[in-house]
């Protein structure tokens, strides 16, 4: 049994495969590879485009979906194992999961870091007590990765640029009010460098870092390809050459729980949005973010609305490499 929490645990040609088999199903939408079964949408977080894609994908492949808004709809879990559970949750993983798996054939779950303790939640403790516990496959909706959105991106910078090996990928932190979880910018780069894409991350600091697990693995990724790795926060040289800038805001991990102290590194970055003038030095690059996006704080009008914002095509990949990922857990094609 096959879970899908990371791309990490597959190949580039399996990933390839589910980029194909999407492609397929946005040409021909309706199949039966889920007639009769089910999957359960369990939300710990909120959500516009995955609860909906997911939803109607499994309808479209002939499935029902359950979704079950986590805060407050159903009991709070205990993920610690031999937890003496006095305290808030009800009940624990082991039952929720293996219950779930009784009910449904397919398991998804979006779970945020709490943003509390990095090195805890860096184990992404709660969707791996459920692919432990769970009978079923497990899909990751967004934890401290989004491999969904990774798929949905590379098909994306596929279709405009065709061969992406070679290609210069930016991944840019971009401007917000608060800190956000790491988990598109870990991921982000995880793809663009499995897929042998030249990969720069580009922040207004050097405690903008991503994990090192993350960034040792495109390092990694992209050596495997021949192509180059880089952290720059020279916003000049992020840009120059550039085929694809993807725009992200991400929280410094140095100040993971005392968020406060973190004001004063992200004022620095005020200047990062993605607009015309950086986008001059790039290479008639396409620009993308996974959405939702605040306009004139991340990316400029201006650019949103070109034809080289990938955004809405990225968004909409989402529906169609999530029925490839259903099918391929639940034992059909791809
Ligand atoms: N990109 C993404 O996962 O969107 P939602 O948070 O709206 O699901």
């Amino acid at each position: 049994m096959r879970h899908f929490l990371s791309t990490e645990d597959w190949s580039r040609d399996e990933l390839q495969a589910l980029i194909d088999r999407a492609r397929a199903y946005r040409d021909s939408p309706l199949g039966d590879a889920l007639k009769g079964k089910s999957i359960a949408l369990v939300f710990f977080n909120p959500s516009l485009r995955t609860r909906t894609s997911f939803d109607l994908g499994a309808f479209q492949l002939g499935g029902h979906a359950i979704v079950l808004d986590a805060k407050g709809a159903t009991w709070p879990v205990e993920i610690e194992p031999g937890a003496v559970m006095d305290g808030g949750p009800e009940e624990h993983v082991r039952e929720a999961a293996r219950v779930l798996s009784r009910y449904v054939d397919l398991i998804a779950i979006r779970c945020f870091p709490k943003f509390e303790d990095w090195k805890a939640e860096r184990e992404d403790p709660l969707i791996r007590a459920y692919a432990e516990h769970a009978t079923v496959p497990v899909i990751n909706m967004e934890t401290i990765v989004h491999p969904c959105q990774e798929l949905a991106l590379m098909m994306a910078l596929q279709d405009w640029l065709g061969e992406v090996r070679g290609k210069t990928f930016l991944l840019s932190w971009v401007p917000h009010p608060k800190p956000l979880n790491t988990a598109v910018a870990n991921s982000a780069i995880l793809i663009a460098s499995k897929f042998g894409m030249n990969v720069r991350v580009l922040a207004p600091d050097e405690t903008y870092a991503l994990d090192p697990r993350y960034m040792g693995a495109a390092e990694r990724f992209c050596s495997e390809a021949g192509a180059d790795f880089s952290f720059t926060t020279d916003i000049e040289a992020g840009y120059a050459g550039a085929h694809a800038v993807y725009a992200k805001s991400w929280g410094a991990l140095p100040y993971y729980g005392r968020w406060d102290e973190e004001a004063a590194v992200r004022a620095k970055g005020e200047g990062f949005m993605v607009d015309e003038a950086k986008l001059a030095r790039a290479d008639d690059a396409v620009v993308s973010h996974c959405l939702p996006m605040r306009r004139n704080v991340k990316i400029a009008d201006s650019v949103v609305d070109s034809d080289r914002f990938l955004g809405i095509e990225e968004a909409e990949n989402r529906l169609h490499v999530q029925k490839a990922i259903m099918e391929r857990l639940a034992g059909g094609a791809a």
